[in-house]
Parts: C-alpha cells; sequence; structure tokens
C-alpha cells in the first residue's frame, strides 16, 4: 500500500487572547498522496491559512497547535524537535504566501535569496546561479540576470510573486501550500502561474496544497477539495464528484455561484450572512444561522461523517438515502 505524502488527523489550533482561547479550526483530517493537488476552499476567515500554517509550524505568536498525528511518508513529525523539524521545512515543505512582500529580505537582493536556499548545491556559486537563471526563465522572467541583481522593492508584486514561485521551483520541495498565490494578479498571469503549478507537480512530482475563495480555480487545479466552513471541514471528497454532486448547502451555494460565473447570469446568487469568528456554539451546526435547510434536528453539533463515493460530509441532510452506508 502506498503510504500517502501527508496524513492529518484531528488538528485544532486556537489562538490564546487576553481574554480567553479563540478556536480557529477544529478536528482538521485529511490526506494528501505524492504530486497531488488539494483544494482548500472557504470564505475569508474560515481557518484556510492559519490551519496550513499550523502543519507548517508557522502560527503568529500567540497560536497553538495539537494533533493526533501528523505524518509525512509515514513518519509523525507533530512532535518532532524544532531543529529537526526546521530542517525539513527548509529541504521538503514550503509555503506561498498570498503577499509575496514578507517572504522577501528587504535588504537583500533576489540573487541572494536564491543563494542562500541553494547554499548545499553541488556546483557551488555559479551552479546556483545558472539554476536560479533558468528557474527565474521558467516563470517567464525574461532578462533573469538583471532580475537576481534587484531588491525586493524594485520588482512589481506580480514580478515578485515569480521571483517567489522560482525560488520554490529551485529549492524542489515535496510540498508546497499555495495560500491564494494568485489573488494580486491580473488573468493572464494567473493563468500561468497555474500552468507553472502544473509544471512543477509533473516534473518534480511535488504535491500542493492550494488554498483559494474561488471554486472554479480550485476545481481547475486540484485532484480533491476540502471545504471549510468556521473553522471545521464541512466537506470533502475527490474534485469531480463534489463539484457535480455537493452535499453540504454551503458548497452547493460555493459551486452554484461558480457555475453562474461561467454563464451569463445578471445576479449572482450570494449566501447571506458572514463566518463569524471565533465564539461558535458547540451544541449546533455552525452554518446554521445561515442554512436554508435549517430545522430543530441541527441543533447538536455535526460530526463530519462519509458518504459512499463521495467524501466526507458535515451536515445531517447530506446522504441521500439511496447511497447511505
Ligand atoms: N494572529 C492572530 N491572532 C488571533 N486570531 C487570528 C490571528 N490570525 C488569524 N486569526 C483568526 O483566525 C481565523 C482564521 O484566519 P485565517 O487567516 O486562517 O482565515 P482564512 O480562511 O485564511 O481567511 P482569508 O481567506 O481572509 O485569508 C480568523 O478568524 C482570524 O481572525
Ligand atoms: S446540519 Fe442542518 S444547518 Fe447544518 S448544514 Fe446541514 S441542514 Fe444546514
Ligand atoms: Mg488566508
Amino acid at each position: 500500500m502506498t503510504v500517502p505524502l501527508l496524513e492529518i488527523a484531528n488538528l485544532n489550533v486556537k489562538f490564546r487572547l487576553g481574554a480567553g482561547d479563540l478556536p480557529v479550526s477544529s478536528d482538521v483530517s485529511f490526506t494528501l498522496d505524492k504530486g497531488r493537488v488539494l483544494g482548500l476552499i472557504g470564505e475569508s476567515g474560515s481557518g484556510k491559512t492559519i490551519t496550513s500554517k499550523a502543519i507548517l509550524r508557522l502560527l503568529p505568536a500567540g497560536g497553538e497547535m495539537s494533533a493526533d498525528h501528523i505524518r509525512y511518508n509515514g513518519r509523525d513529525i507533530a512532535a518532532l524537535p524544532p531543529r529537526e523539524f526546521d530542517r525539513l521545512r527548509g529541504a521538503d515543505l514550503a509555503m506561498i504566501f498570498q503577499d509575496p512582500v514578507g517572504s522577501f529580505n528587504p535588504v537583500k537582493t533576489v540573487g541572494w535569496h536564491f543563494r542562500k536556499v541553494g547554499r548545499l548545491h553541488p556546483g557551488g556559486h555559479g551552479g546556483i546561479m545558472a539554476d536560479a537563471a533558468e528557474a527565474l526563465r521558467q516563470v517567464d522572467i525574461a532578462d533573469p540576470k538583471t532580475t537576481l541583481g534587484k531588491y525586493p522593492h524594485q520588482l512589481s508584486g506580480g514580478m515578485l510573486q515569480r521571483c517567489l514561485i522560482a525560488l520554490v521551483m529551485f529549492s524542489k520541495p515535496s510540498l508546497i501550500v499555495a495560500d491564494e498565490p494568485t489573488t494580486n494578479l491580473d488573468n493572464l498571469v494567473e493563468r500561468q502561474i497555474i500552468d507553472l503549478f502544473d509544471k512543477l507537480r509533473r516534473e518534480v512530482d511535488a504535491s500542493f496544497i492550494f488554498i483559494t475563495h474561488d471554486m472554479t480555480i480550485a476545481e481547475q487545479v486540484s485532484d480533491s477539495i476540502i471545504v471549510m466552513y468556521a473553522g471545521q471541514i464541512v466537506e470533502q471528497g475527490p474534485t469531480e464528484a463534489l463539484m457535480r454532486d455537493p452535499r453540504h448547502p454551503y458548497t452547493q451555494g460555493l459551486v452554484k455561484t461558480a457555475r453562474e460565473l461561467e454563464g451569463d447570469v445578471e445576479k449572482l446568487t450570494e449566501i447571506s450572512g458572514e463566518v463569524g469568528t471565533g465564539a461558535w456554539p458547540e451544541n449546533r451546526c455552525r452554518f446554521a444561522p445561515r442554512c436554508p435547510l435549517y430545522d430543530a434536528a441541527c441543533d447538536h453539533a455535526i460530526a463530519l461523517h462519509h458518504v459512499k463515493e463521495h467524501g466526507e460530509v458535515r451536515c445531517i441532510k447530506a446522504n441521500r438515502s439511496e447511497d447511505a452506508i
């Protein structure tokens, strides 16, 4: 049996604030196979970034994580000593942030960043620079030599994002978390970057967690999709099944809007209300205040459960009688 690249069981994240604990993600479990792309979708504040940062131990101050296990290539890395984890992250795990500026040291050139990542390169300085230039060419940077000599503030947001992706390609990690990497870019650059990820996945056999607000992009890039709502997974499964037949009312809303965007409707269907933060009731479905199907039966904690030939859904009305297990 093939071991998944990543197996997460029961991941919880909270922030310790002066006023008490703020739960941010609860009971997150999933697996990701080698060379596969997992789309992580959900509206702002649903916990996508914090969940991913927790996996890579990049939580901001005050954030605390617990998990039954986080297995990477079959090995539990949840309890790995910090120095060992840093080594693993440096070599194998990478995160592409939505805003690339914070990923660069502002007083160092782009070339310096490649030298730092490539310090163990067998070809020495010359080898690093040749491979860095090639990585920049692959992200369609026309004059890599000049770009390597530039400082981050001398490049546009789109150029810097490409440099960051080139840096990640150069370091050839096995797992890349891409956090809304195309949100601030125009459609053409977005398309190019998505194609680049596809190339990276094929050439390096890298696996991706691709975070997005956009169901259409999630559908294009992912083999499987996780939908998060209020810090919980509400639906997960293979992309094709989830897009064809979404079972959670929240996912149904997202898919409906995506289909409307592809068509020619004048007004998009909106899911009214907003996700809110932290103070979610434990004795009621977290989506209840916004759910068109809500009734008194939803007034208890809802577990994620398996739906045959579909995936997992956190809704008491997700099973159809003909496919209940
Ligand atoms: N440093 C922090 N301290 C306290 N709470 C935080 C901190 N960072 C994030 N949060 C809270 O964690 C929750 C989840 O945030 P997260 O950034 O993961 O959302 P997201 O799904 O990535 O949203 P977006 O789509 O806007 O990026 C939010 O309610 C946010 O307020
Ligand atoms: S459990 Fe009830 S409130 Fe929650 S999503 Fe399902 S139908 Fe809606
Ligand atoms: Mg985010």
